[in-house]
């Protein structure tokens, strides 16, 4: 199975191997389907040692990395991954306690294309379903975070190449606004995924046993962040949307922070987009030269679309603070900073610049005459 059996067929990043998600679950290329099914145990014990015997364990001598392709490469990543997260959850730094694994997550990281550490992605989308799913704690809840997350890749790998089309086109297009809709349908995941976390993962139980397993590691001398849903790529729409040039310092940093977690066509695209003009501004310098009590019915049109992709968006963040709130509420949180690195307050942050970009072009929709 690939992503693009879930998505529109004939899209422009066919090609990209990290999409063959069937072949990278089934891939088992360090053999860790046994050893890692006693990860959790290891964990509920502490067992130390026994983690960091498996890590080594699981390290592949440089002839067998050279013979990874991509696919095999990163199913390599995911699973050493989950060593590197159990033992820092411990308060070991796997790489200090396992010097060998440095120059192995660079060449994955090489081979790959990809940071030198497992991503939300690893986690998530790459993830065995069923009895050869990878996991920190073999819990529940956590097997119904990973099903959450991953509900949403095949809607942002089409946004892809929707908020693409979109980039090139002028609000006055009648494809402007079809683009739109068709980035809202995909964008909808956003809202199931978090109504699936919200029905399914306790506040307490992700704060108390799941978020220590999404620390920072160090891999020779730099810190790279935990496959936490924070790094999910939700940013590329914003991109394109509104923060390519009405962006907010707060938001445009977490960004500039996530950006290198992302699959390398997602780099590319905001490499390409970044500083560009947003969907927002082009349409209220279309607005800006009509006449105010009415709006040709295209312009009208892309407005209105315009608004609903912010509306669910709006949804998504709403609900997500809600549980972010809870999980990081005092009594409840061992960490201040989410995964990500970022404060609750950045999802307010984000809560508010989508909701002013959603107010504004709403307002253009309710002028007499649109
Ligand atoms: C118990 C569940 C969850 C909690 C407690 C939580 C908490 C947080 C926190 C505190 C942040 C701020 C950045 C940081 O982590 O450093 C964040 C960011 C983010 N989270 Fe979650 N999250 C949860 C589940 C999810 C799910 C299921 C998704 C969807 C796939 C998601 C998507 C995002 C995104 C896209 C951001 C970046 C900010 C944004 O675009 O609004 N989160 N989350």
């Amino acid at each position: 199975m690939t992503l693009y059996d879930l998505v529109a067929p004939g899209l422009a990043q066919k090609g990209d191997p990290r999409y063959r998600i069937g072949e990278i679950r089934d891939a088992d290329p360090l053999g860790a389907d046994g050893p890692l099914a006693d990860v959790p145990a290891m964990n509920r014990d502490a067992d130390v040692p026994a983690l960091v015997a498996a890590l080594r364990a699981l390290l592949p001598g440089p002839d067998l990395t050279a013979s990874f392709g991509v696919t095999t490469a990163l199913a390599a990543m995911r699973d050493l991954g989950l060593l590197l997260g159990s033992l820092k959850r411990h308060g070991v730094e796997p790489c200090a306690a396992v010097p060998e694994a440095v120059p192995v997550l660079q060449e994955l990281g090489r081979r790959t294309d990809m940071v030198p550490r497992d991503t939300v992605h690893h986690y998530t989308a790459w993830n065995p379903l069923g009895a050869r799913m990878r996991g920190y704690t073999g819990e529940e809840g956590e097997r119904r975070l990973i099903e959450s997350v991953r509900m949403v890749f095949p809607g942002l790998v089409a946004t892809l190449d929707s908020c693409a089309e979109l980039a090139r086109l002028e609000p006055y297009d009648p494809a402007f606004a079809d683009a739109l809709d068709r980035t809202a349908g995909h964008v909808s995941a956003m809202v199931d995924s978090i109504d699936h976390t919200v029905a399914h993962v306790s506040p307490v139980f992700f704060a108390r046993t799941l978020r220590p397993y999404f620390e920072s590691v160090d891999v020779a001398g730099t810190s790279y962040l935990g496959p936490a849903a924070a790094q999910v790529p939700l940013w590329l729409v914003d991109l394109t949307l509104w923060q390519s040039d009405r962006g907010a310092p707060g938001y445009d940093a977490f960004l500039a922070d996530s950006v290198p977690y992302a699959l390398p066509a997602w780099r590319a695209f905001h490499a390409a987009h970044a500083g560009g003009t947003s969907a927002v501004s082009k349409l209220s310098t279309a607005i800006s030269w009509e006449a105010v009590d009415s709006l040709p019915p295209d312009l009208a049109r892309s407005a209105a679309a315009l608004a609903r992709v912010l509306r669910v968006l709006k949804t998504f963040r709403a609900r997500h603070i809600g549980i972010a709130r809870k999980a990081y509420d005092e009594e409840v949180r061992l960490y201040e900073q989410g995964s990500g690195g970022a404060p609750v307050a950045l999802l307010r942050h984000v809560l508010d610049l989508t909701r002013d970009n959603e107010t504004l072009v709403r307002r253009t929709t309710d002028r007499p005459g649109s």
